[in-house]
């Protein structure tokens, strides 16, 4: 037989996974989503949410917090999509646009909202968004306008045309070409303004299926709803956090974050089961990461293979998948995107 008449693909097979926070945002989808572009190379990595979730992404020595673009920018064959539910804010968008070189590979639906200046003025004196600790980066503001159906959309936008595409459209069509799509949902489960701890939550429902709406993709179409849940939970803001440490226990277990966009000192509990329980429950997850292992496990930093962890790090980590009952496939040891233990085809999962 002649090659010119059969043109046989290896390997290809389309594949949806849509990454979801399984606790209160900051679990580390940045870096399982920068890890996940670099072992698949998907063809589109597509971000949801906005700008008051901030991704970090360390990578070859170099750190990313980003706050427009999809973590998945660190694959370099890529193509980075913003989606229609999502929405931007031009100054940070362009300049995120022009500190990573990704202007010609970067496209935003026709509908992605618009934040604009007048938003983050409204949200400064309001006395509730002040009592819920919110980021204030006019979000929630550019949210209900766009409830009210007064928001600009980036169709609107000139300096953004030649930028827009149809995002639903394009995702379509990777899948029909049996390529790989990676969908980024931001913040966590229990900021959900639906699932969440209300009104301690943030202005959209952050769950797999509020994600996959923002990017115009039917539930059906996610073959893998990946949840990631980080060692110890952390919150910024107000609310309800069960275990809650002192600052001094804190300090002490070496648990000290801070927030990516804000800059606060981000509150500490323990990993929280019966949360974590109820975060597979609502986002249907299929498999889940958990990072920062070696923050609990000191001797598990920087370790890339299953059987080299710690036998008591092993058994932590299998005493929670046997009780969220979906196998956990990546695991974080350390700050770098490729600092994972990925056990997908040890576990024969996608
Ligand atoms: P807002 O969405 O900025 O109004 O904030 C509402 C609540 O959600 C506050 O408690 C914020 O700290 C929290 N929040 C919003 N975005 C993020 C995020 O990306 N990570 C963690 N917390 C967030
Ligand atoms: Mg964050």
């Amino acid at each position: 037989m002649n090659g010119k008449y059969h043109v046989i693909e290896f390997g290809c097979k389309e594949l949806l996974i849509v990454l979801v926070g399984g606790f209160f945002g900051d679990e580390g989808k940045g870096k399982i989503g920068a890890y996940l572009s670099l072992a698949n190379k998907p063809k589109y990595a597509v971000r949801t949410g906005s700008i008051n979730a901030g991704h970090t992404v360390y990578y070859e020595g170099k750190v990313y917090k980003l706050r427009s673009i999809p973590s998945g920018f660190v694959s370099p064959t890529t193509t980075l999509l913003i989606a229609p539910g999502a929405l931007v804010r031009l100054d940070v968008l362009m300049n995120e646009l022009r500190d990573l070189r990704i202007n010609d590979r970067t496209f935003l639906d026709f509908n992605t909202g618009i934040i604009e200046k007048e938003h983050v003025e409204r949200e400064k004196n309001d006395s509730m968004l002040t009592s819920i600790g919110s980021t204030f980066q006019g979000v929630g503001a550019a949210m209900s306008d766009r409830v009210l159906r007064r928001l600009r959309l980036a169709r609107d936008v000139d300096e953004l045309r030649g930028m827009l595409i149809d995002v639903p459209g394009a995702v379509r069509r990777a899948l029909e070409m049996g390529d790989e799509v990676l969908v980024e949902g931001t913040q966590g489960t229990f900021l959900s303004l639906y699932h969440g701890t209300y009104p301690y939550v943030t202005s959209r429902d952050t769950t797999a299926s509020g994600i996959l709406s923002e990017v115009g993709i039917g539930p059906k179409d996610a073959d893998e709803v990946l949840i990631v849940f980080k060692s110890f939970i952390t919150r910024v803001g107000e609310g309800p956090l069960e275990g809650e440490m002192v600052k001094e226990e804190i300090e002490k277990l070496g648990l000290v974050e801070k927030g990516t966009v804000t800059g606060r000192m981000r509150r500490v509990a323990p990993f929280n089961i019966d949360l974590a329980k109820r975060a597979v429950m609502l986002n249907s997850a299929t498999q889940a990461a958990i990072t920062k292992l070696d923050w609990i496990f000191k001797e598990a930093h920087g370790i890339n293979k299953w059987s080299a962890l710690p036998n008591e790090a092993r058994r932590w980590v299998e005493d929670i998948e046997n009780q969220i009952k979906v196998p956990i496939t990546l695991i974080g040891t350390g700050e770098d995107a490729m600092h994972v233990i990925d056990r997908r085809k040890d576990l024969g999962v996608n």
